[in-house]
């Protein structure tokens, strides 16, 4: 049986259509049951219709400060679609601890840098700021604290004397379309292990490759 996932988002989408088109095999072990937005001008829900996935629109502005009766309406549309698994892709809205924790183990977020250097906002301004020769992307469970959490899976890109927060972004976003459908089959798939803060996966130990910044000659 296929994991039924929600996937929330807040915008474009790009890390919604990877999922989505990641879960079009039929050997992958997770089905995208529903993407579920709180804005309803996020770009991202036109490609999920036209994926022929269902949507929801929850809007989170009218709910103000009342975070857990827009969680309850929330929480409504996860049970109505039978949801076992949330990805987060580009959800800008924090949730209480108590949604955090019932959703413990079964919700992933991916964030783009490697964490836990950089969480919050401007991710890639801050690489570029402190200097750094490697980032990337990571894809990790939910805890009540902002971009933390067991780590799942993590892709890193090489950065470059002359990028921007933009060119940085885009090398990065690709990154982050690739594992985040990995992170998800290995959830699905009863691959992770958590103990603790940190996550395990059983069968990896395959070919590591070394990424070194600045490569020279
Ligand atoms: C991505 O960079 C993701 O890592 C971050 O928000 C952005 C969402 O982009 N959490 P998209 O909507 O998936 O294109």
């Amino acid at each position: 049986m296929k994991r039924r996932v929600a996937i929330l988002i807040s915008g474009r989408g790009s890390n919604m259509a990877a999922l989505i088109e990641a879960a079009r095999a039929s050997d992958f072990p997770a089905e995208i049951a529903v993407v579920i937005s709180n804005r309803t001008d996020a770009a991202g829900l036109e490609k999920a219709r036209a994926s022929g996935i269902s949507t929801a629109v929850i809007e989170s502005k009218p709910f103000g400060k009342d975070r857990a009766a827009f969680e309850q309406a929330l929480e409504a549309t996860l049970s109505d679609h039978g949801i076992e698994v949330i990805c987060l892709a580009g959800f800008m809205r924090l949730f209480t601890a108590e949604f955090v924790q019932r959703w413990y183990g079964r919700m992933l977020n991916i964030h783009p840098s490697l964490l836990p250097s950089f969480p919050g906002l401007d991710p890639h301004g801050q690489a570029l700021r402190a200097g750094v020769k490697i980032s990337g992307a990571t894809v990790h469970f939910v805890i009540p604290e902002t971009d933390a959490g067991p780590i799942v899976m993590q892709g890193a890109v090489a950065v470059r004397d002359d990028d921007t927060a933009e060119t940085l972004s885009a090398r990065i976003l690709d990154v982050e379309h690739r594992i985040y459908p990995e992170a998800l089959r290995l959830l699905a798939s009863g691959r992770l292990a958590l103990e603790g803060e940190r996550c395990s996966t059983a069968g990896s130990g395959g070919r590591i490759e070394a990424l070194i910044s600045p490569a020279t000659g």
